[in-house]
């Protein structure tokens, strides 16, 4: 095996082992039930399966074009206009990525310059940081209450500088699982009034989403939508995580940027899994019961734990549950 034998000037000298490696190395160890991976262990709708199939027999196997297919970026822009009423066009606000995860890395990559700070609330899924450093920015945090996780607005103000370039909300939330108000979302925009802050809103967990709750995206909010990347997860909404598909909403002037970075980082993305989405979200049903679907898993899953040393808030989205063991002994 060859050996590099020189200095590493590692770029990202500090980054810890992610949480669900460190996780599932723990219940590997300790031979325990490992709900930590985030990630569901049921199969995705055998619908889409076929229809991923069919576009990879019927020949759908180079390249597709860098932005993505027009097809399922036009779908996206009815869901959008259906959903929140707002009108994104295909052709230059709506690009198809890697996962949210690539499309999270291109906004920061395209908009993060050395010394820019970027305001993020922790805990918080934990690409944030690492992209931020990499491309020299500063990650400002602001610590969440672990009671509710509701976010302190005034605090929030206080972080303002004016090297403030970009704040990045994650709603419904990981891992907490809370969801913004229209309050919040009102609160932020007063907030970036008359600056030329940048908003980066995750909203991967947009269907998954429980209790009669309603999600607040960016994109209902015109003055945060004017200066807002939204990046969502089709790997999230469908329960295919390994497919690592997404998409990124921006407009026109904010996507030209990005795509300058997304064409040289990846170009475009597999092809038939963008004919079979586009087909697939031509069916609202297959995205709108979704908050359903998992909100019977968390029930069951809740029922389970009642009576148990636990205790928890019931999620409000999400994947994830958090559970409070402070009754529970650790032995050292
Ligand atoms: C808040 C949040 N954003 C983004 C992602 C990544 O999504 P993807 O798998 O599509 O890259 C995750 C995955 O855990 C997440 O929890």
């Amino acid at each position: 095996m060859p050996t590099y034998n020189f200095p590493i000037q590692s770029k990202l000298p500090e980054i810890p082992t992610s949480i669900f490696a460190v996780m599932s190395g723990l219940a590997t160890e300790q031979n325990a039930l490992n709900l930590s991976q985030g990630f569901p262990n049921f199969e995705s709708d055998s619908k889409l399966i076929q229809l991923v199939n069919k576009a990879m027999v019927s020949g759908k196997n180079q390249y597709a074009p860098m932005p993505g297919i027009f097809s399922l970026r036009k779908v996206i822009a009815e869901k959008m206009e259906r959903l929140y009423n707002v009108s994104y066009n295909p052709d230059t606000e709506i690009t198809i990525t890697a996962g949210a995860t690539q499309a999270i890395f291109t906004a920061i990559a395209a908009t993060i310059k050395k010394d820019d700070e970027v305001l993020i609330f922790k805990p918080a899924y934990d690409c944030y940081e690492p992209t931020i450093e990499l491309f020299g920015g500063k990650t400002i945090a602001v610590q969440l209450n672990p009671e509710d996780f509701k976010i302190d607005w005034q605090e929030v103000r206080k972080l303002i500088t004016d090297k403030t370039r970009m704040i990045i909300i994650n709603s419904p939330h990981n891992p907490s699982g809370r969801v913004l108000s229209k309050n919040d979302m009102l609160q932020l925009e007063s907030l970036l009034k008359n600056t030329n802050i940048l908003l980066l809103s995750d909203e991967v967990y947009e269907h998954i989403i429980f209790d009669g709750e309603q999600h607040q995206s960016v994109a209902l909010f015109p003055a945060l939508a004017e200066r807002a990347f939204i990046t969502a997860s089709f790997g999230k909404t469908f329960h295919n995580t390994g497919w690592k598909m997404g998409y990124c909403i921006a407009p026109a002037e904010l996507t030209k940027e990005f795509r300058k970075v997304h064409q040289f980082n990846v170009f475009s993305v597999h092809h038939p899994t963008q004919v079979a989405l586009a087909e697939y979200l031509q069916t609202p049903s297959n995205y709108l019961e979704l908050g359903g679907f998992y909100q019977e898993k968390r029930d069951l899953f809740l029922s389970y734990l009642k009576g148990s040393r636990f205790e928890f808030r019931p999620s409000k989205g999400t994947y994830f549950q958090l559970l409070n063991f402070k009754n529970i002994e650790v032995s050292s």
